[in-house]
């Protein structure tokens, strides 16, 4: 891929990114969130997070299949409008479930129970706290200080994005086919994966040849 194409391509990627923060920001201040607007937040915030996590997951096997080596840059930055999303969703979820406007009005114990008891937030929770730490040690710093470990660290998209989707799955009270279609995604990537990690083994057992 030449590197004009490529640079056009990642700012295509990053306003196609910032377009649903954009639209519910422009809303909320100048236009109509509908009828339910702290569900538009939530719903919004929720599936654009889920959406950017599971583009993320599939930079790499597009990058291998096509060869198009420039595209991993994409994958920082997907990853941390992921996060962001996923950040102002859980901001959302304490604002107006959890009425914590202010640090004195915010009831911990009353998150903790609701995390306990409801299993879709748990797994709303596992999704978050899963890439909480892949948000922080995204810099290049980390990258180096952390080595190796860094890629072992960074499997821990694949549980996110697992808990992400249970997380849509068990949310939907109604049966409805994109909370399955994004784990059927996710499944499809995590074969790709597997089949790639398999294929490196196979040739560095062989010798580097490959067969
Ligand atoms: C931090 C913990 C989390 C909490 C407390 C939480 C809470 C919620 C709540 C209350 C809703 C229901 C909104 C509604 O229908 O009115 C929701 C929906 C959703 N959440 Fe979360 N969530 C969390 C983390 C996440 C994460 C990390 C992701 C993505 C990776 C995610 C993805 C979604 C999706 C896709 C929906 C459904 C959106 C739709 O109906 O279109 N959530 N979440």
């Amino acid at each position: 891929m030449p590197a004009g194409v490529a640079r056009a391509f990642k700012v295509f990627v990053f306003l196609a990114c910032l377009w649903p923060g954009a639209d519910l920001a422009y809303n909320a201040f100048w236009g109509d969130l509908g009828v339910n607007p702290v569900e538009t937040l939530q719903r919004t915030s929720g599936e654009s997070a889920l959406v950017m996590l599971l583009c993320s997951l599939a930079v790499t096997p597009i990058r291998r299949v096509t060869g198009w080596n420039r595209l991993q840059h994409l994958r920082r930055m997907l990853g941390l409008w992921a996060f962001f999303y996923a950040l102002s969703h859980l901001a959302f979820y304490v604002l107006f479930d959890q009425a914590c406007l202010y640090w004195s009005d915010c009831q911990l114990a009353a998150i903790v129970d609701d995390v306990v008891k409801r299993k879709f937030i748990l797994s709303g929770m596992v999704a978050f706290l899963a890439m909480l730490p892949l948000a922080l040690t995204s810099t290049q710093g980390w990258i180096r200080r952390l080595g190796r470990r860094w890629q072992t660290l960074h499997r821990l998209a694949y549980l996110a994005g697992a808990a992400g989707a249970i997380h849509f799955v068990w949310k939907t009270k109604v049966p409805e086919p994109r909370p399955y279609a994004y784990a059927a995604v996710l499944v499809v990537l995590l074969l790709v994966r597997v089949y790639f990690s398999w294929q490196k083994r196979r040739t560095s057992t062989s010798g580097g040849h490959g067969l």
